[in-house]
């Protein structure tokens, strides 16, 4: 409906995408540029590669996707491509995600998450960009209080990546308060998984995976001997740490209804995005196992240090305010990333940038 729109007064919507060309971003990209808004990403590919917008513009047909290598610390420049591109809202996933690698390097961390968006709002400012929905994660609760996690939950992030995230909520509540002419939607992921259907984009992650579903998917398609599962002693139904696993283009799509939201009201909001269904680790490679017709090999090991035992999303408040809930199983999830992960063995392949 949105496309029609768009199409119907002659341009589409610009929406600029710091890290755009990585996982989440540019599954979303995909979303909207189905909707008939036209991304413009910015990324300094860090943790990415510029082979993703290439298949970005294979999956949709779209030529037109305009794509910046920037970093967004530099704020003339977010606010040169703000005012050329004329950009109406900001969808904004620029920032590093590793928890383990944040202890070791917390200040890499404050300056490229905090530092960043600090420097992205002061471009919006400056250019007049009235929207922006974050990229927050569900590791801003920290230890459970109660399950599942509502909104209201108290904030007590356990480690310098989550304290980041929380920083960044607070610099946008404080920002939003002061009638800057900035509204902001908070989305709070829970675990994201999968990959576009087509299996031409997806999570590649350098070196040795620190997430579950990655390292399973690596193991299926044999650059990995065997899992290792940290710890089997969790009081949860079979031992192993249990999750709100979320399909990635579920998520993709929750994006559209928060920027659509923001572009209707001026009201600001934050929202848990999760299914509200725990897994288990050996749900997952179940599942998996199914999907892809491989074996998983698995070993038990010691509890990962810094691991909570389980947590899931209260998703109610995302249903409400946006209408907007998962529809894929995990079954999907699965099936999906083994169509990236066997298609793509080795990730995406060294393209030059400007080549792409
Ligand atoms: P990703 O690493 O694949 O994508 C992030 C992108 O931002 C990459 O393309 C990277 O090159 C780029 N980038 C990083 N720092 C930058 C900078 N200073 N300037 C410009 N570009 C920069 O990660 P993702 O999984 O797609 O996550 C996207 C966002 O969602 C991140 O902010 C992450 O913290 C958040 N998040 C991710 C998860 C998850 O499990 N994947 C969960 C919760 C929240
Ligand atoms: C899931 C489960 C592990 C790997 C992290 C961040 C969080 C968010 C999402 C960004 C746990 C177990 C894992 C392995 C295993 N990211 N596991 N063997 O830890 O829930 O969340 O990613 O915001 O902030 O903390 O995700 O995928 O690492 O782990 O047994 O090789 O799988 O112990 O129970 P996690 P995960």
């Amino acid at each position: 409906m949105a496309g029609i729109t768009n199409f119907m007064q002659g341009r589409s919507k610009r929406i600029l995408v710091p890290g755009g060309a990585g996982y989440i971003g540019s599954h979303t990209c995909v979303e909207l540029i189905n909707r008939g808004y036209t991304p413009v990403i910015v990324d300094n590919f860090v943790n990415s590669s510029i082979a993703s917008v290439d298949r970005i513009r294979q999956i949709t047909g779209a030529n037109d996707v305009p794509v910046i290598e920037a970093d967004i610390r530099d704020t003339a420049e977010m606010v040169r491509v703000l005012r050329e591109h004329e950009c109406e809202a900001v969808i904004h996933f620029a920032g590093l995600k590793a928890v383990g690698e944040s202890t070791a390097q917390p200040l890499d961390y404050y300056s490229n998450n905090v530092q960043g968006s600090l420097s992205l709002l002061e471009a919006m400012k400056q250019a007049g960009t009235g929207h922006i929905v974050f990229s927050s994660s569900a590791t801003v609760y920290g230890t459970p209080v109660s399950l599942p996690y509502t909104e209201s939950h108290p904030l007590a992030p356990t480690n310098p990546y989550g304290m980041t995230k929380y920083a960044v909520e607070l610099m946008l509540n404080d920002l939003v308060a002061s009638r800057a002419g900035i509204n902001a939607g908070i989305l709070r992921y829970f675990n994201p998984i999968g990959a576009h259907p087509s299996g031409l984009i997806g999570e590649d992650p350098n070196g040795v995976p620190n997430n579950l579903m990655p390292f399973v998917a690596q193991v299926a398609v044999g650059r990995r001997p065997h899992l290792n599962v940290f710890g089997n002693d969790y009081d949860t139904p079979d031992g192993t740490g249990v999750r709100d696993y979320i399909h990635v283009v579920d998520l993709a799509e929750a994006h559209i209804a928060a920027l659509e939201k923001l572009l209707a009201s001026p009201d600001s909001f934050t929202v848990n995005l999760g299914s509200g269904i725990g897994h288990s680790v050996l749900d997952v490679v179940k599942a998996f196992e199914q999907a892809s017709g491989r074996d998983i090999p698995l070993e038990f090991v010691d509890r990962r240090p810094g691991d909570l035992p389980a947590y899931w999303a209260d998703p109610t408040h995302a249903m409400e305010l946006l209408g907007w809930q998962t529809r894929l199983t995990l079954e999907d999830m699965c099936r999906d990333q083994w169509a990236w992960q066997s298609g793509n063995p080795n990730g995406y392949p060294d393209v030059k940038i400007g080549a792409a």
